[in-house]
């Protein structure tokens, strides 16, 4: 099986709507993807891309609500049923999304027609060649001056929080946390492996972007603690939470 099909059978026999991890149901990270569109706002004829949109619609009404009905909205999966899904949600709602049945490390598409790139925890794989595939296919697509905006996933978020809850000290013993190999074990979904921050800058540096901002973003609301709770079978507990990158970038 590839990777496609395993992501597939994990996610898909349970439905995209509800199983897929997402970030974007949260307000903390909506407002901040908000914040970050901001000056962006009253710019003439856009074209925004969302790769990685999985089932959730969000991002997509976030983009609506900020830049408004002149900017094209373009929203990219592999999952044939998580983009039917989000089809579906966007009509509802009366936005007019492009959605884009393919997967990024084969892409093809225009290159240099996007003006914003924007993503939230997108970049999924076990695999760091394929991530770093991922990121370098998406570059492509940016006008060079267009901006990348996006959460990512870091391997050192579990391993700050199982330092710092006792309940989660477990996953530097079990495996759940592989430090050495920048990868994070799940049960159910198999191992991810995520970007160091100074690996990832020094991607974006190679593959052309001016790093504008990289900072830590802290998931502290009560979602995701509910969520990590139930995800890792830990007892509920809003002092933790976990952490990612969010970075704000423009293509050279
Ligand atoms: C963790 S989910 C996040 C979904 C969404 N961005 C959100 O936050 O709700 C990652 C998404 O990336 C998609 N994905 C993973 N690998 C992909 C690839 N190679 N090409 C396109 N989409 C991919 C998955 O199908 C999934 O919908």
């Amino acid at each position: 099986m590839d990777e496609r099909e395993i992501w597939e059978e994990t996610h898909g026999k349970f439905g995209y709507s509800k199983k897929v991890f997402s970030l974007l149901d949260s307000s903390l990270v909506i407002n901040k993807f908000t914040q970050e569109l901001m000056p962006f706002q009253n710019k003439a004829e856009m074209k925004v891309l969302i790769p990685g949109c999985g089932s959730n619609v969000n991002l997509q009404l976030c983009c609506n609500k900020v830049l408004g009905n002149n900017t094209s909205i373009y929203a990219l999966d592999w999952s044939k049923e998580a983009i039917d899904i989000s089809k579906r949600k966007t009509d509802i709602l009366g936005i007019e999304v492009k959605y884009i049945n393919q997967s990024y490390y084969d892409l093809s598409l225009n290159p240099s027609f996007y003006d914003i790139i924007i993503m939230s925890n997108a970049i999924v794989s076990e695999s760091h060649e394929n991530n770093v595939t991922a990121l370098k296919n998406l570059t492509n697509l940016l006008k060079p001056g267009g901006s990348l905006l996006g959460l990512f996933p870091s391997p050192f978020n579990m391993l700050d929080y199982a330092l710092t809850n006792n309940d989660a000290k477990k996953w530097l013993i079990d495996g759940t946390v592989n430090v050495k190999e920048r990868r994070i074990y799940e049960k159910k979904f198999g191992s991810q492996r995520f970007f160091s921050p100074l690996e990832l800058y020094i991607l974006f540096k190679k593959i052309n972007y001016q790093v504008e901002k990289f900072e830590l973003f802290f998931y502290d609301d009560d979602n995701f603690a509910n969520q990590i709770a139930s995800l890792y079978n830990l007892k509920y507990n809003s002092n933790f939470c976990f952490w990612g990158y969010f970075i704000n970038s423009k293509k050279m």
